[in-house]
């Protein structure tokens, strides 16, 4: 469907780049990818279920505005996020002759962004690159903000290099093809935001849940505008991840060990995150550092979206995989706490104060 209103979000970081959020975008990528590339080709990234379902009106569009277009479709999935899906990409890049004017789309969802990002941050020392998210995901978080990667097999996102994108293009009707587990996953970061920066958004949330929300595509449109204006105040003040960008962290140290524990099957990176968001805001209402009540609003409004899986492990459990937390620093850790809906602030703690609290809170 064409779109009636489009929703233009200036994020002023490295590069200065709109993010677009509307109906209909897919199918008129073409026109709005001319407006910020002089790129003869496009190198169009994608994975195989969403080329199946958008791969065709994408090239199209891409083909209508006179760009030539050479595609690479790789398995879909977190597993095909690594160096040898990256070097394909760079010997697909090199084969078909792509020069640093030239540009990439990446059609999917933070797989696909965060590896064709990677892909355009070193390619040739650089070039151009469109961020078009399939995902809710990718929509409110990974697509903005300039982070690519690949995983290790050591860990996710250990190589990967900061590059902001010409564009993103959100297509709201791209969610509907999203089946509920994956919109779910992409609900853990949205109330997120919420809870570390907007106490309306959360306030928002609290009136909807997963299908009322999905079914009401004019607040669907609006959430996720406020994501994205989230995610640029947050970018614009700390590019680098430094202060600020840390706190989008917000349940993401105990999330990831909890992805880790469960050796990242059998749980969603959302629901981990949803555990982890949980676990740390009930460990600060203990210890005073958050209003009460704030962890049942929390987990009542992650309820709501499907994010209501209780694990296993203790937060004494996850304490040592914390060490591996990209927000430790030697003996310290950057912990971050909600003090309440729409309140966030950085704790800087010592590693053995942290690991004291979770022992105190599996008691
Ligand atoms: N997804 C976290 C960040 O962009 O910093």
């Amino acid at each position: 469907m064409t779109s009636s209103k489009i929703e233009r979000i200036t994020v002023k970081a490295s590069g200065v780049y709109d993010v677009l959020v509307g109906r209909g975008l897919l199918s008129e990528c073409g026109s709005y990818v001319k407006e910020v590339s002089q790129a003869e080709k496009i190198g169009l990234i994608t994975d195989d279920n969403v080329n199946a379902l958008y791969g065709d009106a994408v090239q199209k569009s891409l083909e209508s505005a006179g760009f030539s277009v050479c595609k690479f479709v790789f398995p879909h999935g977190e597993q095909s996020k690594n160096t040898d899906t990256l070097v394909k990409i760079w010997n697909f890049l090199c084969e078909n002759s792509f020069s640093r004017s030239d540009c990439l789309a990446a059609l999917g969802g933070g797989v696909t962004g965060d590896m064709t990002g990677f892909a355009a941050a070193t390619y040739l020392r650089g070039m151009d690159f469109v961020q078009i998210p399939t995902t809710l995901l990718a929509q409110v978080d990974s697509s903005v903000g300039g982070k690519t990667a690949v995983d290790l097999a050591g860990g996710k996102n250990l190589v990967g290099s900061f590059k902001q994108p010409k564009l993103v293009l959100c297509d709201i009707d791209a969610l509907d093809t999203l089946p509920d587990e994956f919109f779910t996953d992409g609900m853990g970061e949205v109330v997120k935001h919420g809870m570390i920066k907007s106490a309306k958004l959360f306030e928002l949330l609290e009136k909807y849940d997963l299908k009322s929300l999905r079914e009401n595509k004019d607040v669907l449109e609006d959430v996720i505008a406020r994501n994205i204006a989230i995610k640029r105040d947050v970018v614009q003040a700390d590019e680098f991840d430094t202060g600020e960008r840390m706190k989008l962290n917000f349940g993401h140290t105990l999330g990831h060990s909890i992805e880790q524990y469960y050796n990242y099957t059998g749980i969603t990176h959302g629901q981990a995150v949803a555990a982890g968001m949980k676990m740390i805001t009930d460990i600060a209402e203990k210890h005073m550092l958050a209003e009460k009540g704030t962890c049942e609003r929390l987990t009542k409004c992650l309820d709501g979206y499907g994010l209501n899986v209780s694990v296993e492990p203790t937060p004494e459990q996850l304490g040592s995989a914390c060490l591996n937390d990209k927000k430790r620093f030697g003996d310290t850790i950057n912990v971050i706490v909600c003090c309440d809906v729409g309140a966030s602030m950085i704790k800087k703690m010592p590693v053995e104060s942290f690991f004291a609290m979770l022992s105190e809170a599996s008691e």
